[in-house]
């Protein structure tokens, strides 16, 4: 079985091919990804506007390229094409498809024209959550080459798909199909636009323990490191400094609160609902409180101390999340905790979340950072395991055919 998959819910362009074996080994054979941040970084977010056109962009030099390092990608046989009556009608269709996108329709007509259907057995696309406009683009690409290659589509999850990504590339698991014993899991699913604690009795059975009331995790990241002037985005940008800090002090590193010497002023920050009997989180407070910091210094001293706010903040981030993330496993007695999203690439949350599962003898599973942050290849993998789980369950409804595909902005997991 052969998945292409399909990822623009934000900012990255994804295209991966995934074969599967009897021995339902994933075999990756490409999995590309294209990222916009070059050209968010001077609006310090995602426009959702330029994320659409940037995706159209993208997506058909991605999937020729997926296709070639495949060995997918064959011209077609043009005497057979002109002979083709359907061919005109097939390509009014296909306009009427991308209408919404015309820079991809006028990429993709020459290029459906040029090479023959590949051996891809099923399309996987992300159709929420994430920015309406950028998830339509991939979802009327992946409707085009459903409809004009004759193959269903399934349609994916992109929260789910970054569980997927923990359980096929996380580390206890070695890119197979689940691992056993892993159920009940408590899932940190921690991203730019998400911060959920997700308790999975099953592949495909969630329950919502809690989420953010306000800003994602990553999104907290992303705004205190524009106060900081570092940029976009924020989270690689703010562990950088942190780790700037931790080699200069290596022993002041977790005495709280840092204290400013000359100047008596205190780097302290909130670990906002840390105590609170739910499994919520919210970190708008978090991010007025580092305002209000970085607005008592100097510019001299916002630069000189940026380092160190970078520390504080990211450990009162880790501090809340790892507390709610270990009080639910216990509660739940979970067999295993996973880590997922953008924000797992963070080393201090990966390195103290790992610690406490280890104290509480618990397996934990997290991705290789490049599959934390948004790819195609989670999505493929997703789908073969609700395949595989659905099978078991003798339900084949997962894959649809292009028509009844769309995308939606608010999905949930559960
Ligand atoms: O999953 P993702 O690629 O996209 C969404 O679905 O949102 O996550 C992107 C988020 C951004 O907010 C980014 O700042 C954050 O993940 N991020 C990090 C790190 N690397 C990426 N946050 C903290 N530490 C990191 N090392
Ligand atoms: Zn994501």
């Amino acid at each position: 079985m052969r998945i292409l998959a399909i990822e623009t819910s934000c900012d990255d362009t994804g295209i991966a091919i995934l074969e599967f074996n009897s021995q339902s080994q994933p075999k990756i054979l490409a999995d590309l990804v294209s990222s916009q941040v070059k050209i968010h970084a001077p609006w310090g977010g995602v426009v959702p506007m330029l994320a659409k056109r940037e995706h159209q962009r993208n997506l058909l030099p991605l999937l020729k390229q997926a296709l070639k390092e495949s060995k997918l990608l064959k011209i077609t046989n043009y005497k057979l094409q002109i002979t083709n009556k359907n061919l005109n009608s097939k390509f009014k269709i296909l306009n009427k498809i991308l209408e919404r996108e015309p820079e991809l329709l006028k990429k993709i007509i020459p290029f459906l024209k040029k090479y023959q259907k590949p051996k891809i057995d099923l399309i996987a696309v992300t159709v929420g959550p994430g920015l309406e406009p950028a998830l339509w683009v991939g979802v009327n690409f992946a409707r085009a080459l459903a409809y004009f290659w004759n193959l269903p589509i399934a349609p994916t999850n992109h929260v789910e798909a970054h569980l997927g990504a923990a359980l096929a590339f996380g580390t206890e698991s070695q890119g197979s199909a689940i691992p056993k014993n892993l159920f009940p899991a408590i899932c940190l699913v921690v991203s730019g636009g998400h911060t959920q604690l997700i308790l999975m009795r099953d592949f495909g059975e969630y329950r919502i323990l809690g989420e953010t009331r306000d800003d994602a995790a990553g999104e907290a990241f992303d705004k205190v490191a524009k106060m900081l002037n570092l940029g976009y985005p924020g989270g690689p940008a703010i562990s950088r400094q942190a780790e700037k800090f931790k080699s200069k002090n290596q022993s002041a590193v977790f005495a709280r609160p840092l204290v400013l010497r000359r100047r008596k002023i205190e780097i302290s920050l909130p670990r906002p609902m840390i105590n609170s009997k739910n499994f919520d989180f919210s970190f708008s407070g978090l991010k007025t409180a580092a305002l209000y910091l970085t607005k008592k210094l100097t510019k001299t001293q916002l630069k000189n101390f940026t380092p160190a706010i970078a520390v504080e903040f990211q450990q009162a981030i880790v501090d809340v999340l790892v507390a709610k993330t270990i009080r639910a496993a216990k509660e739940f007695k979970a067999k295993s905790i996973l880590l997922a999203g953008g924000v797992a690439s963070n080393d201090r949350l990966r390195e103290t979340l790992k610690l406490e599962s280890e104290k509480l003898k618990t397996a934990f599973l997290v991705p290789p950072r490049n599959f934390c942050t948004d790819n195609a290849a989670m999505i493929a993998f997703t789908v073969y395991l609700k395949e595989s789980a659905l099978q078991k369950k003798e339900i084949n409804k997962y894959k649809f055919d292009w028509k009844n595909i769309k995308a939606d902005a608010n999905l949930t997991i559960a």
